[in-house]
């Protein structure tokens, strides 16, 4: 008897076609051509290229290399002391504060190399729901709290639990980031897009929320939800009180789950504009049914931890089930990583005034953010000087998103690469310069327009910007209709 082994190798055809039909331009075809150059500098044949160094400023990723944010340092002290409890007693080394944290963190959690509960450690939960009381003036329940691997880990957690695939449908902005059109792509479920206003700053108009609305259910999608990014990635900008509390009340008067992903919280760079929670508003009026999760990360503000995977997400006003579930769904994968919970507590208990860390501290705080805010300042500025581009001012967040008018023979010239052209663009900017940038068409934009994202994480960023200017003027006199 002939025995027949079916094989079966996986590739496109095979492949689930949801993780096919998944984009994520922020490491996408140009970040991916830029390790390659990385990788050759490193391997010693970089003077083949007409750069000596890749700027990955593709991904708000601060302490990624060549970009070199210094951890701030009683973040590390905490950590090192949480790896080698052995070192707790020297204080030749580590303040004093930084090791009673320590004490405190493993007193609560034993090792830092032992799984926790899936939720997250019940102590640093605890601390979490005291830091969104003082934040927002109300209480919060440490059951509600989920810590989880970044905000992107508490993001699929949630998608997970609300799409039921087709016609499920979750509106987003346009331009997004794009962790939510993959994960709505991973769940087979549609986008419900809504513009936001470019020539306004931004704006987010509440009719468009109604219309994308009304347009999506008059074509079947079933809408569960309303995704909100503020302070806005890539946009920069910050929701006014006003427009929060409209949008709440339309989340509330349609019944959408409203997905607040708030975890540019602490990259306000226009005095005029704080931020306010849309926990607050919620709570100020009263909308005890509107079902909000709110997001947060130790990877932005200045902190910068992106690669701790550190981050929470509050449930507010949903129904014990959904908490059960959630629970359930964490403990498939065990617990979020140790060092991104230990994280989060720094994040959300910075050292306090006569505490011995606290000058050391609010210096190096100060300096990132007064960096942040001072280079998108430059970028808008310069960006609004080039032929043909324009350039929102960033109120918060870590981007710049300039638009970008190309000649028509540029256009062709992409086509003819079968690229977009904004695609082209950033390609042409990579290839002559090693500055690594994302095409917009990666976040979306409306159509008719095209436009790339950068990062207010450049040292040096004058010197950036004019090489950036250098590259755009030869593009443009290259290409002149
Ligand atoms: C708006 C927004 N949400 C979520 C994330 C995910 O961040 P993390 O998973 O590192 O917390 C990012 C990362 O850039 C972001 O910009």
């Amino acid at each position: 008897m002939s025995s027949r082994i079916r094989s079966i190798r996986l590739d496109n055809s095979s492949i689930n076609p949801k993780v096919l039909h998944a984009q994520y331009a922020v490491r996408g075809e140009i970040p991916v051509k830029a390790d390659k150059y990385g990788q050759q500098i490193r391997d010693g044949h970089g003077d083949e290229l007409p750069f000596n160094a890749i700027l990955p400023c593709n991904i708000g990723n601060p302490q990624q290399q060549g970009l070199n944010q210094k951890p701030l340092t009683f973040w590390r002290q905490v950590a090192a002391l949480t790896e080698c409890p052995e070192l707790i007693n020297n204080a030749q080394l580590f303040p004093k504060d930084a090791r009673d944290r320590a004490s405190q963190l493993l007193h609560e959690i034993g090792s830092v190399g032992a799984y926790s509960h899936s939720k997250g450690v019940p102590f640093i939960r605890k601390q979490v729901a005291d830091f969104l009381e003082s934040r927002d003036g109300y209480s919060a329940d440490p059951e509600n709290i989920f810590l989880t691997a970044g905000a992107s880990g508490g993001v699929n957690l949630l998608f997970h639990l609300l799409l039921c695939g087709e016609p499920d449908g979750v509106m987003i902005p346009i331009p997004q980031y794009p962790l939510y059109s993959a994960s709505l792509a991973l769940a087979g479920s549609r986008t419900v897009q809504y513009h936001l206003d470019e020539n306004k700053g931004w704006e987010l108009n509440i009719d468009l929320l109604e219309k994308s609305l009304s347009d999506a259910k008059s074509n079947g999608t079933e809408t569960k939800a309303l995704v909100i990014i503020n302070p806005g990635n890539p946009t920069g900008a910050i929701l006014s009180e006003e427009n929060i509390i409209e949008i709440a009340k339309f989340a509330h008067k349609h019944e959408l789950v409203l997905i607040a992903d708030e975890v540019y919280q602490s990259n306000i760079y226009d005095e005029s504009k704080p931020f306010i929670s849309f926990k607050k508003v919620a709570r100020d009026l009263k909308l005890d049914t509107l079902q909000l999760a709110s997001f947060h990360s130790v990877s932005k503000g200045f902190s910068g931890e992106c690669g701790k995977r550190g981050g929470f997400v509050e449930f507010v006003n949903f129904s014990e089930d959904l908490l059960s579930q959630a629970t359930k769904l964490a403990s498939i994968s065990l617990c979020p990583p140790l060092q991104g919970q230990v994280a989060v507590d720094l994040l959300i208990r910075p050292p306090k005034e006569g505490d011995e860390s606290y000058d050391q501290f609010s210096k190096e705080k100060d300096e990132i953010l007064t960096n942040y805010a001072s280079r998108s300042k430059i970028m808008a500025d310069r960006f609004n000087k080039m032929d043909g581009v324009t350039c929102n001012n960033a109120e918060g967040a870590m981007y710049a998103f300039p638009q970008i008018r190309l000649p028509q023979k540029a256009q062709d010239a992409a086509k003819k690469e079968g690229k977009s052209p904004d695609a082209f663009y950033c390609m042409e900017l990579l290839n002559n310069t090693g500055i690594c940038v994302v095409p917009g068409g990666g976040f979306g934009q409306s159509p008719g327009t095209l436009h790339f994202r950068t990062t207010c994480l450049v040292p040096g960023t004058e010197d950036y910007i004019n090489t950036i200017e250098k590259f755009h003027q030869e593009f443009m006199d290259r290409y002149r209709d």
